[in-house]
């Protein structure tokens, strides 16, 4: 059994994250945002006999992340996954983008990530070889060119670096880093339209954290288990 510990789990692909998890028997730490609103994770907190709460944590909020450390105490995390992440406004264009939505994004998907293994190291240090997973997106890529998507590329492509940096500075330590396009997925965020379900993404997700090993820190992989070029 495995301690794991997901943000923005209480939809999308998060949530079939922790439904994973929770189904294999694992502990989970489902985080989101606003515990209140969040109906079916809380429907899968009260189904699991315990082996998974609920936890509020903004990860753009230093606070809050700090908050959440204190919650998860001296808990021993195997496995991180840092899921939460946000469009960063609408449209993205040269001649029509909104600062603020682009800041936000850089603070929930590239500082956010940082500041929760940050927050969080004594307890993946206590673990016995954690892992840190992070889902990112293709547009991160050099190697995948996509017009416009200025605030929601450059913060993926930022955390990307930091996970990679991450993985070099965690070395010593025994936990891999590695971070995960989870392919165009059928959300909110990747819409009705998308190549694959939640529960595909989350499944591939899972299975790739699973064979990792520090021999794979730093890679950039897809959710079907192939090396991301990026
Ligand atoms: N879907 C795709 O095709 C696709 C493709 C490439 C990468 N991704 C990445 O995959 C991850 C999951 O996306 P998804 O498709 O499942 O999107 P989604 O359905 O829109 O879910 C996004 C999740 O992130 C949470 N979140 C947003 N801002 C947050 C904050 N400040 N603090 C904590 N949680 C926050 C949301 O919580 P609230 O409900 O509170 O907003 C929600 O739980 C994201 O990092 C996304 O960038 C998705």
């Amino acid at each position: 059994m495995a301690n794991v510990l997901i943000t923005g789990s209480n939809r999308g692909i998060g949530l079939e994250l922790a439904r994973a998890y929770a189904a294999a028997g694992d502990r989970v730490f489902a985080c989101c945002r606003s515990p209140d609103g969040a109906e079916s994770l809380k429907a899968l907190a009260s189904s699991s006999g315990g082996k998974v709460t609920v936890h509020a944590v903004d990860v753009g909020d230093g606070a809050s992340i700090a908050t959440l450390g204190k919650a998860v105490g001296d808990t021993p995390i195997d496995i991180l996954i840092n899921n939460a992440g946000v469009l960063g406004g609408h449209p993205q264009t040269l001649d029509s983008i909104d600062f603020d939505a682009w800041m936000d994004a850089l603070k929930v998907m590239t500082i956010g990530p940082f500041r929760v293994v940050q927050t969080l190291l004594s307890n993946l240090k206590a673990a016995s070889g954690a892992k840190i997973m992070t889902v990112t997106s293709q547009l991160a890529a050099s190697t995948w060119p996509f017009g416009t998507t200025y605030a929601y590329s450059s913060a993926k492509a930022g955390v990307n670096k930091v996970m990679q940096t991450l993985a070099l500075d965690l070395k010593g330590d025994g936990i891999a880093v590695s971070m995960i396009h989870p392919g165009w997925v059928k959300t909110d965020m990747g819409g009705p339209g998308a190549d694959i379900t939640p529960e595909e993404s989350a499944a591939g997700i899972k299975s790739v954290i699973a064979g990792l090993s520090m021999a794979d820190t730093g890679k950039f992989y897809k959710w079907n288990g192939d090396i991301h070029p990026w």
